[in-house]
């Protein structure tokens, strides 16, 4: 059975959704699933943008058959060849043989990769060019490296809809709800949309900025991501978001305490000092063990908060090898400019300090590491009391409280 949604005149969703995926790209936990959003534009032409996993394209090709109701499909633009996205153009081109598809050179080059039989299919097409598929226009706007090179978004100057690629995508089923003023987006899909952006995309901050930049040129309407919900009001809080995280600028005045503990004695003193720094009047604590904490949760709180702890046991002479995954995971995703204070734990030769600071000053950008740090030996003891009161002091510093 079919299941869209109208957009606006003239403009339907197609997508789906999928809840049985475990890991998305293999990776990220999707406990709220994902959605895989196209788009079916109905004019004197026909035009989809888009396609979807190969997981949903049963449901995707009965939204479409629904809607063409027997007229042929004449184009198909891609915005992004990412096979959550461009896995059904081969089930599109064995469908609709006369369709014409309109995306970048490096799009057709991946095409080709992947083994689709495009020729005599192709239209090709960059920054600034136009197709009129009778009374909707549409502008091809590139946006390379958001979040691969071939991206680009589509934009109609007719009615101001923006098909904005992975930009402004989210983790999370839609289940029935298609627009950003159906949902609390604040209380209920925020955190899997940082979580989605920070993993996802993280990485291609200054790629992002240039994209935002182009963005404030278009009198947008509607904004259709490729995953998760669509937005047709309250566009600032959606741009402030994404201006912040492509810049690395934290959202919240916060600490978040991500421990490493093999028998609980670092894990007793990230408490301690959780409950100190709460004590103290900074509410805004997190507190997560790396061992029981997916990286990508990880990540995405990185990206909030403007103030982290790192707390490592020493393992085999080096960094507890979590959290040394969660620092190469920062590293890998260019997060910066936080400030980072340590605590340090062994029993025979502690050395996690000292190595995670060198981590931070050598291969990552930006990152404060604040003098004070906690040394524990096997435990937090009355030798460590003095120090872990000057460490909290030293953080209340650092956030000028
Ligand atoms: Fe949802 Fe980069 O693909």
């Amino acid at each position: 059975m079919y299941c869209v949604r109208k957009v606006v005149d003239d403009l339907y969703w197609v997508g789906g959704n999928d809840h049985r995926l475990a890991l998305f790209e293999n990776i990220h936990p999707i406990p709220r699933g994902v959605s895989y959003n196209s788009y079916l534009l109905l004019d004197e032409k026909t035009v989809l943008f888009d396609t979807v996993d190969w997981e949903i394209c049963r449901q995707f090709i009965e939204n479409i058959e629904h809607l063409l109701d027997g007229r042929d499909l004449d184009y198909l633009i891609i915005n992004h060849m990412e096979p959550d996205h461009g896995a059904s153009i081969e089930e599109i081109l064995l469908r609709y043989p006369n369709v014409t598809i309109i995306s970048t050179e490096k799009s057709f080059l991946l095409m080709r990769q992947f083994g689709f039989s495009i020729d005599g299919h192709i239209d090709e097409v960059k920054e600034g060019d136009t197709r009129t598929f009778g009374k909707h226009t549409i502008t091809f706007v590139e946006a390379p490296m958001v979040h691969w090179p071939e991206a680009m978004v589509s934009f109609d100057v007719t009615n101001g809809v923006l098909f904005s690629a992975d930009a402004f995508g989210s983790f999370g089923a839609l289940d029935g709800k298609l627009f950003n003023d159906e949902v609390n987006f604040d209380r209920d899909w925020l955190d899997d949309a940082r979580r989605y952006y920070t993993n996802i995309v993280g990485k291609y901050g200054p790629h992002v900025q240039a994209l935002l930049k182009k963005a404030k040129t278009l009198d947008i309407k509607v904004i259709c991501p490729l995953h998760g919900p669509l937005w047709r009001n309250d566009f600032a809080y959606l741009l402030n978001k994404y201006d912040q995280w492509s810049r690395y600028e934290p959202e919240e005045k916060g600490v978040m305490i991500a421990y490493a503990s093999m028998y609980g004695n670092t894990e007793s003193a990230a408490q301690v000092l959780a409950a100190k720094l709460v004590e103290k009047g900074v509410k805004n604590v997190v507190v997560h063990d790396v061992s029981n904490t997916h990286v990508s949760y990880l990540i995405a709180d990185a990206f909030k908060y403007s103030h982290m702890v790192l707390a490592s046991v020493t393992y085999n002479l080096g960094i507890y090898p979590i959290m040394h995954d969660f620092l190469m995971h920062m590293k890998a995703l260019n997060l910066q400019k936080r400030t980072i204070g340590l605590i340090e734990n062994g029993s025979w030769a502690p050395k996690s300090g000292a190595l995670m600071k060198r981590f931070l000053d050598e291969e990552m950008k930006q990152m404060s590491v604040l003098n004070s740090e906690v040394a524990m030996v096997s435990t937090l003891n009355d030798n460590n009391k003095s120090e872990m009161d000057t460490f909290v002091d030293s953080i209340l510093d650092s956030m000028d409280m």
